[in-house]
């Protein structure tokens, strides 16, 4: 590795979480074990983002279409997220973490809308870690609503149809304040997008690891940011264009 490429951190890594039923059915344990062990990997992640000097770490904790889950399932998943947002605020407030959530908020249940919007005010200034977790997120749903904004924009005056781009679009689009995804991760095997952050990801380096999202810890992650350190970022440029711009 090159000493330039030694020093290539991604600014945002996207994360799929994947795998935490089949760990715990490998253990004769309810896939709700699985998600309550992914949540000391949701913790080891985080630590090791701070560490790195990462800005944003994005987790995909419940997609549109995990509602169809079994509804045990689904009922384990929204009491892990109420006992997360009570037990793990704090530290993540003393550490300079700021929490963000994600997705379409509305069909959660206001106890759980009520405890995130907090987490989110608590935090709202601090600025060692931007954590965004993506809940009743799907990425379809994201660029509709982005779509959806943009149109209200342009009916309300505030911008000429003929005028809408590429850049006035994303400023609509979830984590638009952000720096783009550099970095998308998925555990568990499958080599799949399943409709996470579709915009968002357009130019990021893809990672796919078959360990299984309860058995991530800093070793792991620290072998995809080695390979994402690899990695030629062209961009549409050719390599020698990115050389002369290093
Ligand atoms: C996918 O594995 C994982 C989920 C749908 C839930 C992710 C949730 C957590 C890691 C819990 C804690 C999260 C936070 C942010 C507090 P899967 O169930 O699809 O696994 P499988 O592919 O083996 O069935």
């Amino acid at each position: 590795m090159d000493s330039d490429a030694a020093h290539r951190i991604p600014r945002h890594i996207a994360i799929v979480m994947d795998g935490n039923g089949r760990w715990a059915e490998r253990r004769r344990q309810p896939r709700s074990f699985g998600h309550r062990e992914g949540q000391k990997a949701v913790r080891s992640a985080i630590e090791f983002c701070r560490r790195q000097g990462i800005q944003s770490l994005t987790l995909f904790a419940f997609s549109s279409e995990n509602w169809k889950r079994p509804e045990s399932e689904v009922g384990a998943l929204m009491q892990l997220f109420m006992k997360a947002l009570e037990r793990e605020v704090d530290e993540l407030h003393a550490n300079g973490v700021r929490i963000h959530f994600v997705g379409d908020l509305s069909a959660l249940s206001p106890e759980l809308v009520q405890r995130m919007q907090a987490a989110m005010a608590r935090t709202l200034g601090n600025a060692a870690l931007r954590l965004n977790v993506a809940v009743n997120y799907g990425g379809r749903w994201d660029i509709v609503q982005a779509a959806r904004a943009t149109a209200q924009a342009a009916l309300r005056g505030d911008l000429d149809p003929s005028a809408i781009d590429e850049a006035s679009f994303a400023r609509h689009v979830c984590l638009a304040d952000q720096p783009p995804v550099d970095l998308f991760i998925r555990t568990g095997g499958e080599m799949r997008i399943s409709n996470f952050l579709l915009w968002q990801i357009a130019y990021a380096e893809l990672y796919f690891t078959e360990v299984l999202w309860p058995d991530v810890n800093a070793d792991i992650l620290g072998a995809a940011l080695a390979e994402y350190a690899q990695r030629e970022r062209r961009c549409g440029l050719t390599s020698a264009q990115v050389r002369a711009a290093n």
